[in-house]
């Protein structure tokens, strides 16, 4: 099992790569720790440092976890792609590079899911949208998103008898709702902040 061990290093290694910190600092000389909810995030680059700086941590977070995901086809291992994208996304939450302290894996697991199972991507990244249409807001929307993919997770195992989503989605849907209990403190006191879609808001 040595590849697959390696599978797993690497994994968590990509994973732990803060996009968000490295952006920041390198391109704005912030550190985004130190404002907004000071989550290294997509969202928080958004909040603290616009679209630009966004973009390329979504793009980064999310691809970390798709090249994650990825790795057993570049290795020749049977290793499920699922399970070889996973250690990424603990790494984005409790990354080695940055003190252990991450983001909420949102990104990261959409990453993963989109090599892994790309039908399922297109599920949670829909019921994110539509309800950050309609909530503007991100967290709510990753929890909702995560919870859609808990329930097709249990569907689709117990009706294929494949139990791999089970066993692995199940978990991680659970892992990112907690990450957000402070986020969901905030939309209980009404005090989450809303991001201004359709607005022109010059940084
Ligand atoms: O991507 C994480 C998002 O769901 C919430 O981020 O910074 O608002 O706590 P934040």
């Amino acid at each position: 099992y040595v590849t697959e061990i390696i599978i797993i290093i690497l994994s968590y290694l990509l994973g732990s790569i803060p996009f968000a910190l490295i952006i920041g600092k390198l391109g704005y000389r912030v550190d985004v720790r130190e404002h907004g909810s000071g989550n290294l995030g997509t969202t928080n680059t958004f909040r603290v440092l616009g679209k630009k700086a966004g973009i390329l941590v979504l793009l980064g977070d999310m691809g970390k976890g798709l090249v994650a995901a990825l790795l057993p086809l570049l290795f020749g291992s049977e290793m499920s792609l699922l399970l070889a994208g996973i250690p990424s996304v603990i790494g984005h939450s409790y990354p080695i590079f940055a003190k252990f302290k991450g983001g909420k894996s949102v990104a990261t697991s959409g990453g993963v899911l989109l090599a892994a199972f790309p039908w399922f991507f297109f599920v949670v990244v829909g019921t994110f949208i539509v309800t950050l249409l309609i909530s503007r807001m991100v967290s709510l929307s990753s929890m909702a998103a995560a919870v859609v993919g808990l329930v097709t997770a249990t569907a689709y195992s117990l009706v294929t008898e494949d139990w791999l989503p089970l066993i692995v989605i199940v978990p991680l849907a659970l892992f990112i709702i907690i990450k957000h209990r402070t986020n969901w403190q905030r939309i209980r006191a009404g005090k989450e902040p809303k991001v201004p879609l359709f607005q022109n808001k010059h940084k």
